[in-house]
């Protein structure tokens, strides 16, 4: 049977501990002569821009031995009104996996149900599990545990939180939301989560979040797909910005996360940004490791 990795709940937190470990393998060289995909092609399909989703796991595939095929949705016939179920069989019988970036959760979930091959979630609207193992193979790295470590997120409620709280599930990670109100991440998976015994929590005030955190982690307050409110964004989300009196709430050896593309000046300082306590480039590496470790794991 086929598996998927359309949210992060697609896996157990077992097979969510296996992933870490062999990521961490694979970082440390180990096994790098190994190529597991050897003579099999992976479909990259983008709707949405991307720099590191798409470079680390074109690198990432052929690394494992594998191409990686880029595909501009754009380019496909599904512009002129071929539907992605029939585009999904067709893509199924040339391909042996498909990464998927696009708006919605329902246009995965239909490439998924049509695929008889294993489709990844590289982004959409509401989720990015690849992004949240990266930062789990991160706070693991720099913090040596995951659960029990207090992650304070501060900004948008959005596709990254979605999957911060899934991955909180996952490996006992406490997590602490602030985000202005009508913001919040979504309803249900954050029910969910906190229903299946997850330790999350959702304030509005950045400080009382930041207070004591091991992890400080920001995004864009506008996600692609809302260019159309910046201006009004930018007013709502003015106070939830990781800069230095926030730093200073949180534990003295905090790290400050981010997946990028960051907007500096906006929900991150330079200065917090580029500070020795920031591990965000570290973090966009760990993109590489992390989906090796997952394509070993879904793509037979
Ligand atoms: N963090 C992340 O997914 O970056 P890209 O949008 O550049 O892929
Ligand atoms: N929340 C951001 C993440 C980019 C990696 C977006 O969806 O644009």
């Amino acid at each position: 049977m086929k598996k998927d990795l359309l949210t992060l709940l697609d896996l157990s937190s077992k097979e969510t501990e296996n992933i870490l470990k062999r990521a961490a393998e694979l970082k440390s060289g180990k096994d790098v002569s190994t190529c597991p995909l050897i003579g099999k092609s992976i479909g990259l399909m983008f709707d949405k821009t991307s720099t590191r989703t798409r470079i680390s796991f074109q690198t990432g595939i052929y690394q494992l031995g594998a191409q990686a095929i880029y595909i501009n949705t754009k380019d496909l016939q599904l512009g002129r009104g071929e539907s992605i179920e029939d585009t999904a069989k067709v893509l199924a019988r040339y391909l042996h996996g498909i990464v998927i970036r696009t708006y919605s959760q329902n246009t995965i979930e239909k490439l998924a149900g049509n695929a008889s091959i294993p489709v990844i979630n590289g982004l959409t609207d509401l989720h990015h599990p690849c992004q949240a193992l990266a930062d789990m193979l991160t706070i693991k790295e720099k913090k040596g545990r995951l659960k029990g470590v207090r992650l304070a997120y501060i900004g948008d409620g959005n596709n990254v939180v979605n999957s911060l709280l899934e991955a909180a599930l996952l490996t006992g990670i406490d997590m602490v939301i602030a985000c202005p109100k009508g913001y919040e991440p979504d309803k249900k998976i954050y029910e969910m989560v906190l229903s299946e015994g997850a330790k999350v929590e959702i304030k509005t005030d950045p400080g009382e979040a930041a207070r004591d955190a091991d992890v400080l982690y920001t995004d864009v307050w506008i996600s692609m797909g809302q260019e159309r409110e910046i201006e009004r964004r930018k007013r709502i989300f003015k106070r939830y910005q990781v800069n230095r009196d926030i730093l200073s709430l949180a534990k003295p050896d905090a790290i400050v996360m981010h997946c990028l593309p960051a907007h500096r000046g906006e929900e991150i300082t330079d200065d917090v940004m580029d500070s020795p306590q920031s591990v965000v480039i570290d973090q966009a590496e760990n993109r590489l490791h992390a989906q090796k470790a997952l394509l070993e794991m879904l793509i037979k």
